[in-house]
C-alpha cells in the first residue's frame, strides 16, 4: 500500500506503539491523524510531524467520535491506514484471578469493561475505517486499505489474573482473520500485532527503571523489554507489503511469560 498520497488514523497516536507509528508513516508522506485524549502529547506530536498531521480529541469509547476520527482523516485525504493502539478508561472496579484467594469473583462489570476498551472499540475503529476506505480509488492489485491492530502475547498464552485482557486480545487475534476474509472483496487487508512487553507509557506509573528490570528478564533474546520504534517497524512493513495478509505477528524476543 501507497500511503505517500494517502491519510492514516492512529488510535491512541499519543502512546507509546501509536506515537512511534506515527512518525514513521508520516516519513511515508502521509496525513496522520493522531486520535487520543492526550490532549498535549498529541498536539505535539502533530506538530513535529508536520505534513498536515493533526492531533484529535477522541475517546474510543465513543461510537460518535470514532466516526468524527475517520471523517477528520478522510477529509484531508483518502484513508489508507488504520493502526489501533489505544488504551483505555480503568475498570469500575478490581480485577485479579477470577476466584481469588478470598474466595471473591471478578464481577461482569469488569469483565465487560475489558472487553469493550479493547475489543468492541477495535471493532469499530476497524469496521469504520474499513467503510471509508471502500470508497477509495483501488490501487494495483485491488487494494484500498489496510487494518492494523494490537492483539497481545497475553491473547496466547496470559498470565493468573489476566481472563478478561487476555479474551480480548484472543477476540483481535481471531478478527485479524475475520476482517481479512470480510473485507477481501474491497481490497482491504487486515492484520494484527502482538506484542510482548514494551516499555511505553503504560509503564510510567511502575517507573522506567523498575519496569525494566521487572519485564525485560523474561524475554528470551534480547533479554530487555520491547523498543516502540520496533513495533513502528513491524507496522510499517505490514502498510507496505501487500502479502501480509489475516494473520497476527507476535513481536516478544520470543517470549512465554
Ligand atoms: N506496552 C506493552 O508492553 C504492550 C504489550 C502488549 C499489548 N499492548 C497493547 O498496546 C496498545 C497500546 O498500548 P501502549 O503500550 O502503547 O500504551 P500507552 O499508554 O503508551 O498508549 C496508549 C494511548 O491510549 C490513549 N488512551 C487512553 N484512553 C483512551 C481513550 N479512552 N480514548 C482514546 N485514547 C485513549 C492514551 O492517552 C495513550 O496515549 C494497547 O492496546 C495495549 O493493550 C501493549
Amino acid at each position: 500500500m501507497d500511503i505517500s498520497n494517502g491519510s492514516v488514523l492512529i488510535t491512541g497516536g499519543a502512546g507509546g506503539f501509536g506515537g512511534a507509528t506515527a512518525r514513521r508513516l508520516a516519513k511515508l508522506g502521509a496525513k496522520v491523524v493522531i486520535a487520543d485524549l492526550a490532549d498535549d502529547r498529541g498536539a505535539a506530536l502533530a506538530a513535529e510531524l508536520g505534513n498536515g498531521a493533526v492531533y484529535v480529541r477522541t475517546d474510543i469509547m465513543s461510537e460518535e467520535a470514532i466516526i468524527n476520527a475517520v471523517k477528520v482523516a478522510t477529509d484531508l485525504a483518502p484513508l489508507r491506514a488504520v493502526v489501533i493502539a489505544h488504551g483505555g478508561p480503568p475498570a469500575p472496579d478490581k480485577g485479579g484471578r477470577t476466584v481469588g484467594r478470598d474466595g471473591s469473583r471478578v464481577s461482569l462489570a469488569h469483565f465487560s469493561h475489558i472487553i469493550s476498551v479493547y475489543l468492541n472499540s477495535a471493532y469499530l475503529v476497524s469496521s469504520v475505517a474499513a467503510q471509508a476506505m471502500a470508497a477509495n480509488e483501488p490501487q494495483a492489485d485491488n487494494q484500498r486499505g489496510v487494518i492494523i491492530n494490537t492483539a497481545s502475547i497475553a491473547g496466547f498464552e496470559g498470565q493468573p489474573g489476566q481472563v478478561a485482557y487476555g479474551a480480548a486480545k484472543g477476540g483481535i487475534i481471531s478478527m485479524a482473520l475475520n476482517l481479512a476474509r470480510d473485507l477481501a472483496p474491497i481490497g482491504v487487508r487486515s492484520m494484527a500485532i502482538a506484542p510482548g512487553t514494551f516499555y511505553t507509557f503504560a509503564y510510567a506509573a511502575m517507573g522506567e527503571e523498575k519496569a525494566r528490570e521487572t519485564f525485560g528478564p523474561l524475554v528470551l533474546n534480547p533479554k530487555r523489554m520491547g523498543e516502540v520504534d520496533e513495533y513502528a517497524m513491524l507496522a510499517q512493513q505490514i502498510v507496505e507489503n501487500d502479502f501480509l495478509n489475516a494473520t497476527t505477528i507476535r513481536l516478544d524476543g520470543g517470549q512465554r511469560f
